[in-house]
């Protein structure tokens, strides 16, 4: 079928609290919608197929690979990305962690990790370094080593109190 012969959808959901509606082709993937119809460009596209976080975003508060959803799943939907944590002159206590300790240097892989681990935090659950560097290993990172992504996420939780073994000193 050619392009412009499929026939597009209305999807409406509520990104970063406001309601958005769009007409989409059914094959849209969420990431894209965001990205594309939306402008919000924070949530970042790696892999496409649903292995490196790079696009995660929280779908009705749980933590959703936006490459693997279809933007019309997401009708009536509460989305949040990485642009409703945070602004540059007023950072989350999270991105100011990152910052701290040195948890990126491309970046790519930031919006995935910081969303990632938003989830774990609203999740009202506690964890320990085991436990979180278990939470954080479905996304990838090709810059840091991950050290400094687990300091600053470790360094946050216990911020929150929600980290049950105390961060080491120097880390
Ligand atoms: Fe979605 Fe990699 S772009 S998991
Ligand atoms: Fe570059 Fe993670 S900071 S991919």
């Amino acid at each position: 079928m050619m392009e412009s012969q499929i026939q597009k959808q209305t999807v409406w959901c509520i990104v970063n609290g406001e309601t958005v509606e769009r007409e989409v082709e059914p094959r849209l993937l969420l990431s894209d919608f965001i990205r594309h119809e939306l402008g919000l460009t924070g949530t970042h596209v790696g892999c496409e197929h649903g292995v490196c976080g790079a696009c995660t975003v929280l779908v009705e508060g749980k933590s959703m690979r936006s490459c693997l959803m279809l933007a019309i799943q997401a009708q009536g939907l509460e989305i949040q990305t990485v642009e409703s944590i945070g602004k540059l002159k007023h950072l989350h206590p999270l991105q100011e962690s990152f910052r701290e300790h040195h948890g990126l240097q491309c970046g790519f892989c930031t919006p995935g990790f910081l969303m990632t681990a938003i989830d774990m935090a609203q999740s009202g659950k506690t964890f320990s370094h085991e436990e979180l560097k278990e939470a954080l290993s479905g996304n990838l990172c090709r810059c840091t080593g991950y050290q400094g992504i687990m300091n600053a996420v470790a360094h946050y939780f216990e911020q929150i109190g929600i980290l049950r073994t105390p961060v080491k000193k120097g880390s």
